[in-house]
């Protein structure tokens, strides 16, 4: 089974997917996090900003994977260095939808994306997952959220992991990234016709999660 979790930046979205998986069973993949990588391997390598597609000929330099910390936590490789802290942060936030915007860049990470089905059920979240990497996902969730509350779970995380931004600064980056996922030419931010709008502004994870796993429950009782 694939459940395609699409959606906003900063709307829950990997909360849902994490919680989906482990109540499932089911392996989650964090697509957001692949163009995080890419992006921070080209912010390393000399592309400077406004000519993000020097990236396209350095892709074949860059191996994304995913592991577990010794915790059991879900992290992200690149080239075999645990990035997933360093993604995060302002500079790549501030960069990563220029990057995602490059045709190239989405072919390498969507085909790597469709690879990850091939080793069972799994649940991804992204933009384009129901619309273009798994059109025929069995499930398919759009959450959204209302902006200034994304805004303040974007502060509330950022401040909780010790990173000093202002409420201002979340909320320019989140309007830009909304603005640019939405408008690009490649793959913009849709909701597939067929997805289950989720609007999760006055929920809370439970109840999110909930929701949720009673679709899924009424899929596997009619297939
Ligand atoms: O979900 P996130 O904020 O970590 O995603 C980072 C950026 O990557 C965001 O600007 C949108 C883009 N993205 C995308 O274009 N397609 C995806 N499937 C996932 C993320």
């Amino acid at each position: 089974m694939i459940i395609a979790v699409d959606g906003y930046s900063s709307c829950g979205k990997s909360t849902l997917a994490k919680d989906l998986a482990q109540a499932l069973d089911f392996t989650y993949i964090d697509s957001g996090a692949m163009y995080r990588a890419v992006t921070l391997y080209g912010l390393r390598n000399g592309v400077t900003v406004g000519k993000e597609e020097d990236i396209i000929p350095l892709l074949d330099n860059i191996k994304i994977t995913f592991d577990k910390d010794a915790e059991g936590k879900q992290i992200i490789l690149l080239n075999g260095e645990d990035v997933s802290k360093e993604i995060r942060g302002m500079e790549v936030s501030r960069s990563v939808s220029y990057y995602a915007k490059i045709k190239e860049v989405r072919c390498f990470l969507v085909a790597q994306q469709r690879n990850y089905a091939k080793n069972g059920s799994i649940v991804m979240d992204g933009r384009d997952i129901g619309t273009v990497v798994f059109p025929d996902a069995e499930l398919k969730i759009f959450l959204t959220a209302n902006q200034s509350i994304r805004a303040q779970r974007r502060y509330d995380e950022m401040r909780a992991k010790g990173k000093d931004v202002s409420m201002e600064e979340i909320l320019e980056n989140l309007r830009e990234r909304d603005y640019i996922d939405e408008n690009r030419k490649e793959s913009p931010l849709r909701k597939a016709s067929d997805a289950v709008v989720l609007d999760n502004s006055q929920l809370n994870r439970q109840e999110q999660l909930d929701v949720v796993l009673q679709k899924v429950h009424e899929i596997r009782n009619t297939t």
